[in-house]
């Protein structure tokens, strides 16, 4: 059977543990300069309907460092751009290449080139899930606090395709989350409820000051995510969400601070904040490489 990685809910809690820890075993052996090939031969290739800079280039570099190659496309520059279908472009990019990889607008599309590929898809953010992400975030608590379980995130923002695989993220790692979103901004229905019926302690609300008290991880996300302008809200809807310093000291002495990039700086998060002790949002950036690397390896099986 083809294994994409579409999100985390359609992949089990034990084959995302052992992608997390062949992650951390890749990045150790990565900066004890040991140099493996494990993709020689194999090209993935890449589809952006949206802007990038973190998925992109470590997606690319990932398939460097292993031996393999990539093919960097845009939606608007294939025929898919002409109103070929996405079927049809899956069935064809599976004759050429070992894997897909897309970021694109609606979750349906993302859903509709895997049912029609013969190679692995990737889900590198839609507008509902960013399943990429959340692994480099876990990796990311993991390395400077240890495990996840039973921990609290909290989450101070819009509610988001990031958020939606966070939810999915504390069923399948144990931790609780506090979300906190101004009323208007939830997160969609079923991510909760999915989150709820499979173990995951998720807890909506609307006070970012009692989501952030005593929270091992603070976390948050731009007000407008990419083709989401014509839901966007005055920022002053937002502003009690903002992350300063003021809502940090409410968590965890020790808690990190988390946000996957690009940040919005003086809107969603502070200066103070973003480049203050607690936070690890660079560690994040580069964890993505170490954890797409592993799920790369997941997904092709080598
Ligand atoms: N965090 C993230 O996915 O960044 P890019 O939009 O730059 O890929
Ligand atoms: N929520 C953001 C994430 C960017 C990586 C967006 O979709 O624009």
């Amino acid at each position: 059977m083809t294994r994409h990685f579409i999100d985390l809910s359609a992949v089990s809690a034990a084959d995302l543990r052992f992608m997390l820890d062949d992650a951390r075993a890749r990045k150790a052996r990565l900066k004890a300069g040991e140099r493996e090939k494990p993709f020689e031969g194999k090209v993935l290739a890449m589809i952006f309907d949206k802007p990038s800079t973190r998925t992109r280039v470590s997606f690319d570099v990932a398939m460097r460092q292993l031996g393999g190659e990539t093919i960097m496309l845009t939606g608007a520059e294939m025929q898919l751009g002409r109103s070929e279908t996405i079927a049809d472009t899956a069935k064809v990019l599976s004759r050429y290449v070992d894997a897909i990889m897309i970021r694109t607008t609606a979750h349906a599309r993302l859903l509709e080139l895997a049912e029609n590929a013969t190679v692995p898809v990737i889900n590198g953010l839609t507008d509902d899930t960013h399943p990429c992400q959340i692994m480099a975030d876990i990796m990311t608590y993991e390395e400077h606090r240890g495990s996840v379980k039973d921990k609290l995130f909290a989450w101070s923002g819009d509610g988001n395709n990031v958020l939606h695989s966070f939810m999915e993220a504390s069923a399948r790692f144990g931790f609780r989350l506090n979300i906190a979103v101004p009323v208007g901004s939830e997160p969609q229905a079923h991510y909760l409820e999915w989150a709820k019926a499979n173990g995951g302690r998720v807890t909506l609300m609307h006070d970012p000051q009692e989501a952030v008290r005593d929270a091992d991880c603070v976390v948050t996300d731009t007000w407008v995510s990419m083709g989401q302008e014509h839901r966007a809200r005055g920022h002053n809807v937002f502003q009690p969400y903002q992350v300063n310093e003021k809502l940090m000291s409410l968590a965890k002495k020790d808690a990190l601070f988390m946000h996957c990039l690009p940040a919005h700086r003086g809107e969603e998060v502070t200066d103070a904040v973003i480049d203050g002790p607690h936070s690890v949002v660079f560690d994040e950036a580069e964890n993505r490489l170490h954890a797409q690397k592993a799920v790369l390896a997941w997904c092709l099986g080598s």
